[in-house]
């Protein structure tokens, strides 16, 4: 569902950059140019001081507010936006949609515009219908910036940007990269962003795996081979991230295997593993479904770079907040 069906997302892409090609909104990587993406890339990399360590602090959004809208349940993009704003000296206000006058029938646009009054520079959207962060970034006040944190089965850029920044700390250059993704593509928003983001960063080959009930168009991700088999799918991968099949977006459950048919047939493994790359890793975007999609001793053994994709989240989230700043910054 677009959260106005009458307003096209045709211009999501453009509506992201501002008159001189500076970020001003993160709505989706599609559409974003390579040389847009190293930059966020490389800036995420300077927070880090090495791969794992945590980010340092700045306070280059002190005097800026940040707020947190999560409409959509959420540990990781919402504890790390927090963190980030945070570290790069924000206020950072997270709403509690529970206990929100949203329960009361109050409308998005008007609890936007109750922001905008108390002055928040910028807001942080999760939300489960596709369309919303480029409709709330169509109505807010040219100051404002608008970062999608999750929307529908559409798009994470954030994700797709802290995926594609962790497979660059373990394997450099993407241009060879054989990258596998397995499991319930069709409902994936990570799977779209990897896409996006590998696409324009020039991946040597991107396989999306899935049980066929569970693959998406293949228009949705023209640049991908949409495949059946594990085996084949798997085989001297680089790089393989495991999916969890999203119940939570799918309106009828029947046809989608049930857990150990799942698990047998599409769940990674350290045997299944053996079919990759001896020195390829392994990823997840959480949150996890042990034993379903992921053996649970392959997600914590040697290839596993989950814990880090966390700590790179971090990072990312500060270096989109920290460039969009600057954009406002520079309207002054
Ligand atoms: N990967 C991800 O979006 O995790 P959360 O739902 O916990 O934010």
């Amino acid at each position: 569902m677009n959260a106005d069906p009458t307003e096209s997302l045709e211009n999501e892409a453009s509506l992201q950059l501002d008159a001189n090609g500076r970020l001003r909104h993160l709505l989706t990587l599609d559409g974003l140019d390579k040389t847009l993406l190293t930059d966020i890339l490389d800036d995420a990399q300077g927070y880090l001081t090495e791969p794992g360590v945590l980010p340092a602090s700045s306070q280059s959004l002190a005097g800026r507010s940040v707020a947190n809208l999560f409409f959509e349940a959420s540990t990781r993009t919402r504890a790390s936006f927090d963190l980030a704003g945070k570290r790069l000296g924000a206020d950072v206000l997270n709403l509690d949609v529970n206990t929100s006058s949203r329960k009361k029938g109050e409308s998005i646009l008007d609890t936007i515009y109750t922001l905008e009054a108390m002055h928040v520079d910028i807001m942080v959207v999760r939300d489960a219908s596709a369309g919303v962060p480029a409709y709330i970034a169509r109505h807010v006040l040219p100051h404002v910036s608008i970062l999608n944190a999750g929307e529908s089965d559409v798009s994470h850029p954030t994700q797709g940007l802290l995926d594609v920044l962790t497979m660059r700390q373990h394997k450099g250059a993407f241009e060879n990269l054989v990258v596998a993704i397995v499991g319930d593509i069709s409902h994936s928003r990570v799977a779209m962003s990897a896409a996006h983001a590998l696409t324009t960063l020039g991946i040597g080959e991107l396989r999306l795996i899935s049980p066929p009930v569970l693959a998406p168009d293949q228009s949705r991700v023209p640049g991908a081979r949409l495949l059946h088999d594990l085996a084949e799918g798997l085989a001297d991968a680089d790089v393989v991230m495991a999916l969890r099949i999203q119940r939570e977006r799918i309106g009828n459950l029947d046809g989608i295997p049930g857990i150990d048919e799942y698990f047998a047939n599409f769940g990674i493994s350290r045997e299944s593993m053996k079919l990759a790359k001896p020195d390829a890793i392994v990823m997840h975007p959480g949150p996890m479904n042990r034993g379903i999609e992921i053996e649970s001793a392959l997600a914590d053994g040697p290839q596993s770079v989950i814990t880090q994709q966390v700590t790179n989240g971090v990072a990312v989230r500060m270096a989109v907040l920290d460039r969009v700043g600057k954009t406002m910054a520079a309207r002054l």
